[in-house]
């Protein structure tokens, strides 16, 4: 039997859920896939191996990831995916479900923003929400471009990774912004949110934070913070969930954000 890394273990559980949640749809072939924050071909290339009749295009900012992508594709002969260089918020092709897989920080928000302004199905696996770094205020901030969420009391703004074409204003549901949290305190869930707070192969159950062990800690942080994209796009008219990868329960990436318009639901 071989043995496969922890890694290549994680990536398996990773795209295998992915591959999943894509089945579920029943989607026609031809239809579009889009992957934000691709990457070097993490997620898109085994998805377009599993999913031959469909097409795949992967968006990313760093032009040496998608370099990386076509060599690989090319070298295992597949043809039915496209790279696009792009900040997601930028990214103006057409598509029919969005993924991402560990777009750090704001780029899980820019794309489930992009999937929802288009009224698209999204599946995203967050990561690194600690990464955001907010801006006080929101004078300077640009709207977002759809309505009923501008940057209003209780929120706070900043730009996304890359060239910034959006303001995200954070916290992301109003149903949030009306609790009127401090932005300090936001920023302390979301720093703690963090999946880096895990350390590899460490189990942080030991570690405690008071009564509660730092993990549970963690878990409860990590919890709003979905809890608040999902509200989000609730309020946007969509389904939302909170899903856990097989195979990755105890990992601080464990959680997949499932968004469906609900006119869509049958
Ligand atoms: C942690 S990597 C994940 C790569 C891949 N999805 C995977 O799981 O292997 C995050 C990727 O998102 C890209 N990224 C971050 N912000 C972005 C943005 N605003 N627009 C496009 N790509 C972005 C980065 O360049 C990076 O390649």
């Amino acid at each position: 039997m071989p043995t496969f890394s922890p890694r290549f273990q994680r990536k398996l559980a990773q795209c295998s859920s992915f591959s999943a949640a894509l089945s579920s749809l029943s989607l026609p072939p031809n239809s579009t896939i889009v992957d934000f924050g691709c990457g070097s071909c993490g997620l898109t290339l085994p998805l377009a191996l599993a999913f031959p009749e469909l097409r795949f295009v992967g968006v990313d900012i760093k032009k040496t990831a998608l370099d990386l992508m076509e060599a690989r594709c090319e070298e295992v002969g597949v043809t039915n995916v496209e790279t696009a260089l792009s900040d997601i918020g930028a990214f103006e092709g057409e598509y029919d479900v969005a993924v991402s897989l560990h777009g750090c920080g704001q780029a899980s928000d820019a794309a489930i923003l992009h999937a929802v302004d288009r009224g698209r199905p999204y599946f995203v696996a967050p990561c690194c929400i600690g990464k955001v770094k907010f801006s006080l205020g929101t004078a300077s901030a640009k709207k977002e471009n759809h309505a009923n969420h501008e940057g209003g009391s209780g929120g706070f703004a900043s730009r996304t990774a890359g060239e910034g074409f959006d303001v995200l204003s954070y916290p992301r549901s109003s149903w949030l912004r009306e609790q009127q949290i401090p932005t300090d305190v936001f920023s302390r869930i979301c720093e703690s949110a963090d999946s880096s707070f895990m350390i590899e192969g460490e189990t942080m159950n030991d570690v405690a934070v008071g009564q509660t062990s730092a993990f549970e800690y963690h878990r409860r942080c990590c919890n709003l913070v979905c809890l608040d994209r999902n509200m989000y796009a609730q309020e946007r008219g969509y389904a939302c969930w909170t899903c856990k990868m097989p195979g990755l329960e105890g990992s601080a990436k464990s959680d997949l954000l499932v968004g469906v318009p609900s006119n869509a639901m049958h």
